[in-house]
């Protein structure tokens, strides 16, 4: 039996990295519910990310952030969790990330990938003005953070969605 059959995994990483294509499949492989961060708040407030950040600012949508954190964890089945890539800013959330019940998987990409796939978000404002140039010093920042939370490492370069899920799971077990 998976060492994770009875936590939550919990995938994390930069924004481009692909926890939620990663995490839907892990869900349908492991008939698990899938929460993903950004589209719980986005469901909970009727707002994208976008517009929850241009009304009320980046705090505003940590908080809500941290909210569904806490209530994907709080899910009585074992589910896989997409986290968004800021949730590891808050003390408050890593804690919640290094509970006994969360198997926590840093998805691992080389900052050329993740340049490479941000061009597709329409729900990261953050790299609006300089894509480059934040993600890489968001690279820099964020990496001991990931790091810091991390049961187990997975490096998604040249490697499909199929590939990473299944390196998931192995490294899980
Ligand atoms: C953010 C990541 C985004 C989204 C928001 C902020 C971040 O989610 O929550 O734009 O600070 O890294 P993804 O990691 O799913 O892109």
């Amino acid at each position: 039996m998976s060492g994770c059959t009875s936590q939550h995994i919990v995938l994390v990483g930069m924004m481009g990295a692909g926890k939620s294509s990663v995490g839907r499949v892990l869900a349908k492989r492991l008939d698990r519910t899938l929460f993903d961060s950004d589209e719980m708040v986005e469901a909970r407030t009727g707002r994208t990310v976008r517009e929850i950040w241009a009304a009320e600012g980046e705090p505003a949508f940590r908080s809500l952030e941290t909210e569904v954190l806490r209530d994907a964890v709080s899910a009585g089945e074992p589910s896989v969790i997409a986290a968004a890539g800021g949730v590891v800013l808050s003390d408050e959330n890593r804690a919640v990330l290094k509970r006994d019940d969360a198997h926590v998987v840093w998805l691992l990409a080389d900052v050329e990938l993740l340049l490479e796939r941000v061009k597709a978000g329409m729900h990261r404002p953050l790299l609006d003005d300089d894509p480059e140039g934040v993600l890489r010093q968001m690279y820099e920042d964020r990496n001991e953070l990931y790091q810091d939370v991390a049961d187990a490492i997975v490096s998604v370069d040249h490697r499909s969605v199929h590939d990473v899920a299944g390196a998931v799971l192995r490294c899980a077990g």
